[in-house]
């Protein structure tokens, strides 16, 4: 059984007033997401991952398709008490304070009273709030409320874990506390799926992560897979070179960047051989400090894969 699987997922929204057109907001996704693991649905703003997570939590209603989460329809009630949402913009009742508010959403779960002291303070260091707790929610910045909410979707101890944009109004000390929370949950066995249009964030955590691009699955699969293909050229790391030496090897080269006196990183494409690289430096006296493939990050491969898309698009049109 797979944690989330769905198939030919589709959403138009009705754009307009008088005369209602559909927009198509999600293009008919098939994915799979296994338990235990940690997924990110990443693709720039209007790609339709946020659609994506509503219709995965029935809180709108595919124009076509189907969802399933842990075997079950999508919204089947059995299934709601077992997963946590962080929607993308956590609206909370601002005159409460995190401990209430929590509280609160505790009890509608129908969580004991003894569960709920003991899990809300835990919860609350989790996250990484501290006196702060005690705060009305409309005193919170972005940041903090985001908190709040990633507290509150763990509230149940949920067996699946929907994050919409988790890292996005965090620094950087916050986005290292929600990727150490993301791995924590999964070490403890649970499945993650999450939505993110910043590519580093999820080079951090997931295991496979799937694309979109206006409304349509662009690509999927292991990062590793995504990423082994890519050896984009090298980087070598030369010193005490001279001018002629450096010149005759800028004719190779994509760039050559000073670092030093007589120091150069010298960029080669992929094309390009090292080694010749390596024999000019030594004939003139210059050594190698270093070679490096440079490999493709995960950015490089989403940039491509959008812009391939947009490239399709317009020939279509
Ligand atoms: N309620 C809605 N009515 C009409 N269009 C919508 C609605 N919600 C989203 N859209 C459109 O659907 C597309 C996908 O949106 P969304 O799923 O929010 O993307 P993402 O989360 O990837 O930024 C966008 O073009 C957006 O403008
Ligand atoms: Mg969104």
């Amino acid at each position: 059984m797979h944690a989330i699987d769905t198939e030919d997922l589709t959403k138009d929204y009705a754009l307009g007033f008088w005369r209602k057109r559909p927009y198509r907001a999600l293009d008919r996704l098939t994915l799979a997401v296994e338990p235990g693991e940690v997924f990110g649905l990443l693709g720039p703003n209007g790609s339709g991952k946020t659609t994506t997570l509503k219709l995965l939590l029935q809180l709108v209603f595919p124009t076509g398709g189907r969802a399933e989460i842990l075997g079950r329809p999508a919204g089947d009630v059995s299934v709601r008490r077992r997963i946590g949402y962080l929607p993308e913009n956590p609206y909370f009742y601002d005159h409460l304070t995190a401990v209430e508010l929590l509280d609160y959403f505790g009890r509608l779960l129908g969580i004991g009273a003894a569960d709920r002291a003991a899990r809300i303070p835990r919860l609350l260091d989790q996250v990484g709030l501290g006196a702060e707790r005690r705060l009305a929610l409309r005193r919170c910045s972005k940041g903090m409320l985001q908190r709040v909410g990633l507290a509150q979707a763990l509230l149940n101890e949920p067996e699946v874990v929907f994050l919409d944009e988790p890292m996005s109004g965090l620094d950087p000390i916050g986005r290292r506390m929600v990727r150490e929370l993301i791995l924590g949950l999964r070490d403890r066995g649970a499945t993650v799926f999450f939505s993110s249009h910043i590519l580093s964030d999820a080079e951090a955590v997931c295991s496979r992560v799937a694309i979109l691009a206006g409304g349509r699955l662009v690509a999927s699969g292991l990062l590793t897979d995504l990423l082994a293909f890519g050896i984009k050229g090298w980087e070598v790391v030369v010193e005490g070179a001279d001018t002629a030496a450096i010149e005759r090897v800028r004719a190779m080269a994509a760039r050559v960047t000073p670092i030093a006196e007589r120091r150069y990183a010298v960029e080669l494409p992929s094309t390009a051989r090292p080694d010749v690289v390596m024999a000019e430096m030594t004939a003139v006296g210059a050594s190698v400090v270093s070679i490096n493939p440079l490999r493709d990050t995960l950015e490089d491969y989403f940039m491509r894969q959008v812009a391939e898309h947009v490239r399709e698009r317009q020939v279509r049109a």
